[in-house]
C-alpha cells in the first residue's frame, strides 16, 4: 500500500514539498471569508492550495481550498499523463478495469468516533459558499446502498445543516443516488446513507465524473491510482467507508422521506443555484480523524478541475457504436459539459449521415443530463483549440442544412435557461442542437481544378525561421541564444 494513493494528506504533503502550498495561519471565519479568499486565487497565474490551520470557532478543524485548481496539480496527484489525450486514453484503460476496494480492521478515519446526541454544525464546519447563501452546507462524497441489489454509488451532493439535528442530501432523481431513493421509497426502507469529507483526489475525481448507472465508481478511484481504495466498515449502517477519509457522517433518509429546504448555493456555471426541497437524512454517527482537514469547493469562482473521467466516459460510449470513425471528443472550457466537440473520420460515401448518430450518442453518455449542445467536426481541427472549432463551423456548416435542432429533452437545473422553469414546477427541459461542422462528403470530392477541392486548405513547404534571422533578431523573436 502507497500512502500517497490513499491518503489526502500525504498529497499535501508532496504539495508543500513542491511550494504549492500556503499554510494560512490568522484566524478565518469558513461561512464566507474562506470562500472569498479562495476566489481571491482566481487571478494569480498558478494557483497554489491554501491550508487554513486557524478556522474560526472550530479549534483543531482545518479547511483546505482551492487544491483542484490547478490542472497539472491534480493529475500529477493521480500519477496521470498530462497530455489530454494522453490523460483519456489512460482513463479509458482505468474505466475498462476498475479495482475492487479492500477491507482493512482499523482506520483513521475511526480516531473519534460521535454517537447520539450529535451536533454536526458545531463539530465541523460547514460552509455559506457565496454572499447571497442562507443556508450552511458542505461538499460531501456521498455512497449510497442500493436497497434491493446492495450496489454502492459514489457521487458529490452537497448536504445542508437543517433544524433537529437533520440534514438534506441533494440527490435529485435523475442522479444514480437520487435513484437509489426512489427504489427505497418505492420498497418503504430506509437508504443508508455514508457522507464524506477530506478523501484522496481519487476518490472525489470518480465520484463527480458521469459514469453509466452500476458502474463500480469506487473501483476507478483504485484503478486511477492503480491500488485498490482502502474501505472499512461503517459504525452504524451496513456499508464501507474510504479509511482514510477525514469525516464520515452515517446516516438514513427513512420513512415518510420528509423534505428539507436549502440553497441558492454558488453552481459552477457561475450562476446561484435554486432554492430547493431535498430529502433529509438522520445523523448516526460521526467519526473523524484527529485534526481533520476539510476541503472546501467555491464552484463558479476558481477552475475547479473535478469530473475528469466526463470525456474518457463519453468516448467510451461514442466508441462502442462507432469505433474507428470518432477520433476524440472534448467539453468546451465556457459550456463545460454541457457542450461537447467531437472529432470524426470519414473516409466512404457511407460514412456520410453517421456523424449525426453519433451526436445523437453523445447525449447518452454517462449519467449526464447537462449536455446541450454537440458539434462535430472533420480529422484536421484540434478539438481543443475553439478558434479552430470555430473556423470550422464558419466554413464547413451551411447552418440551413447542418444545425438540427432536436425536441427539448431533460436538461440540467444549473444552466439557468432551462432551470428557470423549475421555479413554476414546469419540467427542466431545453432544446437540444446539433452543429455539423464537417465537410459533406459530396463537396469533399468536388474539385474546383485537378486536385484541388473547394476544402483544400492553402500549404507552405517547411522552412527553419531562425536561419533567415540574424542574431539579435532571433534572441527577440524566437527567444533563442
Ligand atoms: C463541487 C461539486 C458539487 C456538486 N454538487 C452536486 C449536488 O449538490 N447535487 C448533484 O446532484 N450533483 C452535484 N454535483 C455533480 C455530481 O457529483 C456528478 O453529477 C456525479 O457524477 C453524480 O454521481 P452519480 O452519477 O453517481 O449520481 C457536484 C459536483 C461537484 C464537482
Amino acid at each position: 500500500m502507497s500512502i500517497e494513493k490513499q491518503d489526502l494528506r500525504a498529497v499535501l504533503r508532496k504539495v508543500e514539498q513542491e511550494g504549492e502550498l500556503i499554510r494560512v495561519k490568522r484566524e478565518v471565519d469558513p461561512l464566507i471569508e474562506i470562500p472569498a479568499v479562495v476566489k481571491a486565487l482566481a487571478d494569480l497565474p498558478k494557483i497554489p492550495v491554501l491550508l487554513f490551520e486557524n478556522v474560526k470557532k472550530f479549534p483543531g478543524v482545518r479547511a483546505c481550498g482551492a487544491f483542484f485548481g490547478d490542472r497539472t496539480r491534480v493529475l500529477r496527484s493521480l500519477g496521470l499523463p498530462l497530455e489530454p489525450t494522453a490523460m483519456n486514453n489512460y482513463i479509458l484503460e482505468a474505466l475498462g478495469k476498475p479495482l475492487a476496494p479492500k477491507l482493512v480492521k482499523q482506520a483513521p478515519c475511526k480516531e473519534n468516533i460521535r454517537k447520539p446526541p450529535l451536533n454536526l454544525g458545531k463539530t465541523i464546519f460547514p460552509t455559506k459558499g457565496a454572499s447571497q447563501s442562507k443556508h450552511l452546507y458542505y461538499h460531501t462524497v456521498v455512497f449510497t446502498k442500493h436497497p434491493k441489489t446492495g450496489h454502492i454509488n459514489m457521487g458529490m451532493y452537497r448536504v445542508t445543516l437543517q433544524p433537529r439535528g437533520q440534514v438534506s442530501v441533494n440527490l435529485r432523481v435523475t442522479q444514480h443516488g437520487g435513484m437509489h431513493l426512489q427504489v427505497a421509497k418505492e420498497m418503504g426502507v430506509p437508504l443508508q446513507v455514508a457522507l464524506c469529507l477530506g478523501v484522496h483526489p481519487a476518490v472525489y475525481e470518480a465520484a463527480t465524473s458521469e459514469l453509466p448507472y452500476g458502474y463500480d465508481e469506487v473501483g476507478l478511484a483504485g484503478a486511477l491510482v492503480g491500488e485498490p481504495v482502502e474501505m472499512v466498515k461503517a459504525e452504524t449502517i451496513d456499508m464501507q467507508v474510504p479509511a482514510y477519509a477525514e469525516v464520515v457522517i452515517e446516516g438514513e433518509i427513512r420513512p415518510p422521506y420528509k423534505l428539507g429546504n436549502e440553497g441558492p448555493w454558488p453552481e459552477y456555471l457561475g450562476y446561484l443555484g435554486m432554492n430547493i426541497n431535498p430529502p433529509l437524512m438522520d445523523i448516526t454517527a460521526i467519526t473523524f480523524r484527529n485534526q481533520p482537514i476539510v476541503p472546501l469547493f467555491v464552484p463558479g469562482a476558481i477552475p475547479n478541475v473535478v469530473s475528469i473521467g466526463n470525456e474518457a466516459q463519453l468516448l467510451r460510449t461514442l466508441r462502442s457504436f462507432a469505433g474507428e470513425f470518432v477520433l476524440d471528443a472534448a467539453f468546451t472550457h465556457g459550456a463545460r459539459r454541457h457542450h461537447a466537440i467531437i472529432k470524426v473520420r470519414k473516409t466512404h460515401p457511407h460514412h456520410e449521415g453517421y456523424q449525426l448518430n453519433v451526436a445523437m450518442a453523445a447525449f447518452a453518455h454517462g449519467s449526464s443530463t447537462a449536455l446541450d449542445q454537440v458539434t462535430i467536426v472533420d480529422e484536421d481541427i484540434d478539438i481543443r483549440n475553439y478558434r479552430e472549432v470555430d473556423w470550422a463551423v464558419s466554413t464547413r456548416c451551411n447552418f440551413a442544412k447542418q444545425v438540427h435542432i432536436l425536441p427539448e429533452a431533460r436538461s440540467h437545473q444549473n444552466n439557468p435557461i432551462a432551470g428557470v422553469r423549475e421555479l413554476s414546477e414546469e419540467p427542466i427541459i431545453t432544446g437540444k442542437m446539433i452543429i455539423d461542422a464537417t465537410i459533406p462528403w459530396a463537396y469533399r470530392v468536388a474539385e474546383k481544378s485537378p486536385g484541388i477541392t473547394f476544402f483544400t486548405r492553402s500549404s507552405w513547404p517547411e522552412v527553419e525561421l531562425g536561419t533567415y534571422l540574424e542574431a539579435n533578431d532571433k534572441k527577440r523573436w524566437l527567444r533563442e541564444g
